[in-house]
């Protein structure tokens, strides 16, 4: 039977083009002949349709400039699927962007990962391109990518370009929280932060220091989702765009080599990814976002597992916040293939990347290193442990974390009285008043932010610095909450406390006045209060997790699981837990 035949029924194993997966109606060969008939609605010859379809998913939106790119990159990639003999066909999904998004992008990453799920097992495709950059959107196209199973690739928007003001290097949003909190304690006048505001985003793109975004474009390429360098060139630069053709080319690769997501996504790459994770100084919204992605492949994340990884695995970027530099540096010194080449000792060489071959080799068939200053050598790092250390006590019994690498070291090891803000509305009644009984050696704790409380778990855990005390110079105090924070920000702060207070966790039950202790080195976060007492003011004050009456949020509320977990709908998850991650 000819490849355009119309009784040709994509039983075949090999079948590629609109052939495949078409055997869902009763009479296979009339259901294709209708498929061919509407898709020639577009102008397509059955010459065309006989070559591999790859599917592009078009995350575009005016609300979100961090994909601001979309255009050129889809022209790109077609350019690339062409080339190489397939057929691209382009669709849209749900496009979150960060800044715009309430109550908090964190609350539609499920939804956005949904949609791609479905769209990818809805619509005839042979591999898939991800088109993602802005935070929460690459963890929802590989979450729903893991679901649905077929060859799938990440393509990154990449970073936006720096700005420049008064002679400064800027870009978002390490330094818009800089100069606002400077402006809070009235350091800077309302010319200045006017002045800066119109530099802090200098062109499309997703932010341009080791935020989310950027953490999760290192953790795509990391796990092997990416084309080699696929990580670091910004938006605007010939070599994203590069990188795009080469995407398009390499999933019609994907596509007839049947090289589906399984085979990449497995708990060798995963290992790999939390090692760039903590060697990075990335954000601790990545560790829930890996938790979910995970959690589609059946692997679990073992939180005391990956604090020993992090023991051994020293911070070598030099990029805000933990350090000094932005993407667009990064990306000068080699981005990720400089990186790697540094863990290599610490890295499973032989996972399987995208292009069908392993990491090790792709690191073999990289540019040579060259002297550069943003990505150090192991034997003098930015800092010698891990970004991130993983917490646990009475105060968060299924764990906290705590982003080291950007803390204040005379905090890391505290005991202070608590002042306690019940949730945001408190918080932001409360927090800039001359009369709130606060000093800097207290520790301000904000409840009801966690999965189930805000809903979404939004980045509220960067808890402003009290008004009165930001004016006496104070730059850093412990903050504790079950929520999560802006990869972008800096200071002492815990956070994802476990369980979250409006399920009845014991932060729920923090008063004023008690005291708490938080050692980074003994990794402990307890709340000085027996366990007699926390039991008395539970029963005293019980806690009713929030619910709502329909819709998105009553999915939501009734089937989000705690941090531990991902923060992903629990019927989302692969039903079966094949095995935890890391091993190490
Ligand atoms: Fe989109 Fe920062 S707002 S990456
Ligand atoms: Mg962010």
């Amino acid at each position: 039977m000819s490849s355009s035949d119309p009784r040709a029924t994509g039983a075949d194993e090999q079948a590629t083009g609109m052939r495949r997966g078409l055997v869902n109606y009763g009479d296979a060969g009339f259901s294709l002949f209708l498929r061919k008939a509407f898709i020639k609605g577009s102008g397509l010859t059955d010459h065309a349709l006989d070559r591999p379809v790859i599917g592009i998913a078009d995350t575009a939106s005016g609300y979100n400039p961090c994909h601001g790119n979309m255009p050129q990159l889809i022209e790109a990639v077609q350019r690339g699927v062409m080339l190489a003999g397939g057929l691209p066909v382009k669709f849209p999904t749900i496009s979150i962007g960060e800044s715009f998004a309430q109550p908090t992008s964190m609350y539609l990453r499920n939804l956005m990962s949904m949609d791609t799920e479905e769209m990818l097992r809805a619509q005839p495709m042979d591999a898939v391109v991800l088109i993602g950059g802005c935070d929460k959107t690459v963890p929802a196209q590989l979450m729903g990518a893991a679901s649905a199973g077929i060859p799938a690739i990440q393509l990154i928007t990449g970073s936006m370009l720096t700005g420049s003001h008064r002679g400064q290097v800027v870009g978002a949003c390490t330094d818009c929280r800089r100069f606002w909190a400077q402006f809070r304690a009235d350091a800077i006048d309302a010319q200045e932060i006017a002045d800066v505001n119109n530099q802090l985003v200098a062109s499309v793109g997703t932010c341009s220091v080791m935020g989310t975004a950027s953490t999760m474009a290192c953790i795509a390429e990391a796990l092997g989702m990416t084309v080699p360098g696929g990580a670091s060139p910004p938006a605007v630069t010939s070599a994203r765009m590069r990188v795009a053709e080469e995407t398009g080319a390499v999933a019609v690769q994907m596509a007839k080599s049947r090289l589906t997501i399984d085979r990449i996504l497995t708990e060798k790459a995963f290992e790999n990814a939390m090692r760039v994770l903590l060697a990075i100084g990335g954000s601790t919204n990545a560790i829930v976002h890996l938790t979910a992605i995970a959690g589609r492949m059946g692997l679990e994340v073992d939180l005391k597992a990956l604090d020993r990884m992090g023991r051994e695995t020293p911070v070598l970027v030099d990029l805000k916040p933990s350090g000094q530099h932005y993407m667009e540096h990064f990306d000068a010194a080699g981005g990720m293939a400089t990186l790697l080449r540094e863990l290599k000792p610490l890295l499973h060489l032989d996972a399987l990347t995208v292009t069908g071959r392993t990491l090790g080799e792709e690191l073999e068939r990289a540019a040579p290193p060259f002297p550069q200053d943003v990505i150090r050598p192991r034997d003098n790092p930015i800092y010698p442990q891990g970004g991130i250390a993983v917490l646990e006590g009475n105060l968060a019994p299924g764990g906290a974390i705590i982003k080291q690498s950007a803390a204040d070291p005379k905090l890391m090891e505290h005991e202070g009285r608590a002042v306690v803000f019940e949730g945001l509305q408190d918080l932001a009644d409360r927090i800039d008043r001359d009369d709130l009984d606060v000093s800097a050696d207290d520790i301000l704790v904000l409840k009801n932010i966690g999965p189930k409380g805000a809903p979404g778990m939004p980045e509220a855990g960067y808890i402003p610095l009290p008004r009165k005390l930001a004016r006496q110079g104070v730059k850093d105090m412990v903050r504790i909450s079950d929520g999560r924070m802006s990869g972008t920000a800096f200071g002492t702060i815990v956070l994802h406390v476990t369980p979250e207070s409006a399920i009845g966790g014991p932060l729920a039950h923090v008063r004023n006045g008690d005291r708490i202790r938080l050692s980074v080195e003994r990794r402990e976060l307890n709340l000085l209060v027996s366990d007699a007492e926390l039991a008395r003011r539970a029963q005293e004050q019980p806690v009713t997790p929030p619910t709502a009456e329909r819709g998105y949020r009553k999915l939501f509320l009734t089937t989000v699981t705690q941090a531990d977990r991902g923060v992903d709908f629990d019927f989302l998850a692969a039903p079966e837990v094949r095995g935890r991650i890391p091993k190490a």
